[in-house]
């Protein structure tokens, strides 16, 4: 297996190009199945998710192909064949989840393994599970199987309100309602911009929705949709992400192609910290001033709230801070895997249930590392760019799923980072 070699203390400037938004485009591709016309989507990230789900869609019948070194993905749902989302490859990501919607709502009918446990939590399917059940959809869960029927006439519209504002039930929703009969109200519909994104995406297709990026969403149902040509929306956990890279190093990095409302209460928190972040023509450009970062406290909570897929990151950069800093997960429970590895490298946290403290240290120090996932591999990427000597990260294979061309990204502002092969 790869691992990634840093050595740490070098001050980044430079620039850095934002990819496409993974999980936008994870939610944008089933969209293909609703459709019986071509599908494309511009700026999409090279990432080993977007092939799981390529994959995914392949295994239904679908056509996707990349164009433009995979940037551009060209989908066409014409000749579905198959309705069974296999366990195979529905177990190595969760957001294979999104086809149930659009498949039930296309076909009538969907099996849908489910996803299994995840690292970072329980993660259950019951919202996505009432919601379509509330237009109609009979839903039995059968040999770890969901196994979804539409009615004789096809989902009909309805006006429904969610327990929580899942991200992937609101997708999964959102599409079958496209093609539901009559109309159908989401209350506490999740706001997030990846969803803002989907909606813009099924409106240029035919779909009649209001109310995107509101915590109500309208759909009018409509017969059948048709091609369309979309580009991604900006990554903002990449964004956050390399926003942290100056932060937490010291230097000037621009993040081209960010926006400031993709991650404004972020960017709040980075200011409390101490750090400069600037809106240009191009992105943003983020600067840390002298001396050591302030002390922040943070909470997790839906958008436009603090992202908890921001929270590992943070707390790299926290681990630093001139005093103590108290992190609050509420989306998931079990997120704070990155502790103990930040531990390791010298780090001050104690964890107890939803909180993390983190009392801030001098110095980090270059230790061997790895992480259960995505965004915890990268906060530890993070913390060794700032740390004395050298930092093994391994398993890399979860930074593969979310970043694209990580090292050559971070190396193109002066980082001294590589890739180092393994068996
Ligand atoms: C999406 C993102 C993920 C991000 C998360 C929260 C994708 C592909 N992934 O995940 O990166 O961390 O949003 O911003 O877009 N829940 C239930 N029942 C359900 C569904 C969810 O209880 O039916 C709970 C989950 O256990 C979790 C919380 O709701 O505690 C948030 O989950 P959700 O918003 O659904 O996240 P995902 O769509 O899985």
């Amino acid at each position: 297996m790869d691992s990634i070699v840093i050595h740490g203390g070098t001050e980044l400037n430079g620039e850095i190009p934002i990819a496409g938004a993974k999980n936008a485009c994870l939610a944008l591709m089933p969209a293909t199945l609703l459709s019986d016309e071509p599908l494309t989507l511009t700026n999409a990230p090279r990432l080993s998710d977007i092939k799981t789900m390529t994959e995914l869609l392949q295994s239904l019948g679908a056509e996707v192909t990349k164009m433009q070194d995979g940037q551009v993905l060209a989908m066409s749902s014409h000749d579905l064949d198959n309705h069974v989302a296999d366990y195979d490859i529905v177990r190595k990501m969760r957001a294979s989840n999104l086809v149930l919607g659009p498949m039930l709502a296309r076909l009538g009918h969907a099996v849908v393994s489910l996803p299994g446990g995840c690292a970072i939590g329980a993660r259950p399917m019951d919202l996505h599970i009432h919601g379509l059940e509330a237009l109609g959809a009979e839903i039995d869960l059968r040999d770890g199987y969901l196994h979804a029927k539409a009615p004789a006439g096809g989902l009909k519209g309805a006006q429904m309100e969610l327990r929580f504002a899942s991200v992937g039930a609101t997708e999964n929703i959102l599409m079958a309602a496209t093609l539901a009969k009559g109309t159908t109200v989401i209350k506490n519909a999740a706001r997030e911009p990846e969803i803002v994104d989907l909606a813009q995406c099924l409106r240029k297709m035919g779909a009649q929705i209001e109310g995107e990026g509101t915590s109500t969403l309208t759909i009018q149902g409509v017969d059948s949709l048709h091609g369309a040509t979309h580009p991604v929306v900006t990554d903002r956990i990449e964004l956050g992400t390399y926003m942290l890279a100056p932060a937490i190093t010291g230097g000037t990095v621009e993040c081209l192609g960010g926006k400031l409302d993709l991650v404004a209460s972020f960017a709040e928190k980075l200011h409390d910290a101490g750090i400069d972040v600037e809106e240009t023509a191009r992105g943003l450009k983020v600067s840390r001033r002298n001396g050591r970062v302030n002390a922040v406290n943070v909470t997790t909570e839906p958008f436009p709230g603090f992202p908890t897929d921001l929270q590992a990151q943070m707390m790299a950069l926290l681990c630093t801070a001139d005093g103590t800093s108290v992190l609050e997960e509420t989306i998931f429970e079990n997120r704070f895997m990155h502790a103990p590895e930040l531990t390791r490298m010298g780090a001050n946290i104690e964890v107890h249930g939803g909180h993390a403290t983190v009392t801030g240290v001098k110095r980090l120090k270059g230790a061997p590392v790895m992480a259960t996932d995505l965004r915890a591999s990268v906060s530890l990427i993070l913390a060794a760019l700032a740390a004395e000597g050298e930092t093994v990260v391994s398993r890399v294979y979860h930074l593969d799923r979310g970043y694209e061309r990580l090292e050559q990204k971070l190396g193109a502002c002066g980082a001294r980072i590589e890739r180092v092969k393994g068996a």
